[in-house]
């Protein structure tokens, strides 16, 4: 063999049959058939074998049978992000001159999608009250392919009673997803509840360090699997082994860190709610959370991210001088990290319900609890 041919070889040299705790970070692209007929670009990899790295390597699959088994799905799609995932739920059950149902408090970006690309292709969706309930139903129009849940909301916290909104659905054969993101998949038992598809932004507790981004969309059962396949396929949306690798370690201490945060936030809150220029405290396990009979109904637990408001003495301005002036709490508005954040929400969007930029929304870390509230209570005495 020539020296330019042997460059090229792709037959392993190295003694085969390494064992290890790991998964391997599968690399490649092309993907090399034993024979013409075995040819195929089917991007139902985990039942017809490997076709094409766009539908995912075996990291990406491991990462995906992981996710499916945990949250007991039919089939899971790893995707770039949680946004990615939010974008295929919608393209793949909406078609020109459908109508879909979001909740208020759902993630900005998911109603951001709502209002542009959907709208762009003539589907409308509309917002609806998040404590609706099984009152979804006046809502639901012949046309009505998809009802979205997220619960809790996003910044305002409201938990939503997805089994009657799903009953509700069902009985007019409308599908439901849920943004399971808040619950990592595990305090809240979406199939359970009866949505047809759960997502979550992996970039969150499963990640768990901020240093990626994934998604994950898992199917109920085989009409959901075939409906959102095409689609996935048709979107090439790839993701990156390193990635998956990451967020395969991070499975692995998924539940000592949800301990520990669930633990961290609740003193944080609990500390919050004696505060007298602290007005409301949106934590699920508060009973000042809108839907808290229904989280203690439901969830199994609670995470690290919630909010609270300041009395109206205190001014949109100062909020923002509260926020400069923490020092352990970071700036930022992504959460399920090792770090506490913290960020003021001064426009968000809610029909009645204006908060003047007195909206502030925690994400709590690992740092000790007595120096986030010696952090807070600094801040806060500056007021
Ligand atoms: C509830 C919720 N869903 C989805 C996303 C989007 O996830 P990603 O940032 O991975 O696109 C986020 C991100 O903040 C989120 O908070």
């Amino acid at each position: 063999m020539d020296w330019r041919t042997k460059l090229l070889d792709p037959k392993p040299q190295a003694r085969q049959g390494y064992k290890s705790l790991v998964t391997p970070v599968y690399r490649g692209s092309t993907v090399v058939f034993d024979d013409q007929k075995s040819v195929t670009d089917d991007w139902r990899q985990a039942e017809n074998g490997y076709s094409y790295g766009l539908y995912g390597t075996p990291t990406a699959l491991e990462l995906a049978s992981r996710i499916a088994k945990i949250e007991g799905a039919r089939e899971t799609f790893i995707v770039p992000g949680g946004q990615a995932a939010i974008a295929l739920i919608y393209l793949a059950y909406c078609q020109a001159g459908s109508h879909a149902l979001v909740p208020y408090s759902a993630y900005g970006p998911n109603k951001a999608m709502a209002e542009g690309l959907m709208r762009g292709l003539n589907v409308e969706v509309e917002p609806y009250d998040p404590l609706i309930g099984d009152g979804i139903s006046a809502l639901i129009r012949e046309n009505t392919t998809l009802i979205w849940c997220e619960s809790p909301g996003s910044v305002t916290m409201e938990i939503q009673d997805i089994p009657a909104i799903v009953k509700a659905a069902h009985a007019r054969d409308v599908a439901v997803a849920l943004d399971n993101t808040y619950a990592a998949g595990v305090m809240l038992d979406a199939f359970e509840c009866g949505v047809d598809v759960s997502m979550q932004a992996l970039t969150k507790y499963v990640g768990g360090h901020s240093d990626l981004l994934l998604g994950s969309v898992s199917s109920r059962d085989d009409e959901a699997y075939a409906k959102l396949g095409p689609i996935y396929q048709q979107l090439g949306l790839a993701v990156s082994p390193d990635d998956c690798s990451l967020a395969l370690r991070g499975l692995q201490t998924l539940s000592v860190r949800l301990d520990a945060l669930e633990k961290a936030t609740l003193e944080v809150a609990n500390w919050l709610v004696e505060q007298p220029m602290v007005d409301a405290v949106f934590h699920p396990a508060l009973p000042s959370c809108p839907g808290h009979e229904i989280w203690k109904r439901d969830f199994t637990g609670s995470t690290s991210v919630f909010s609270f408001t300041l009395k109206n003495s205190t001014t949109g301005a100062k909020v923002v001088d509260f926020i400069n002036a923490l020092n352990i709490f970071r700036i930022g508005m992504s959460w399920g990290g090792v770090n506490s954040l913290a960020v003021v929400y001064p426009n968000l969007d809610r029909p009645n319900q204006d908060f003047e930029g007195r909206i502030v929304r925690l994400n709590i870390g690992l740092e000790a609890p007595s120096d986030l509230i010696a952090d807070l209570e600094q801040a806060m005495s500056k007021l």
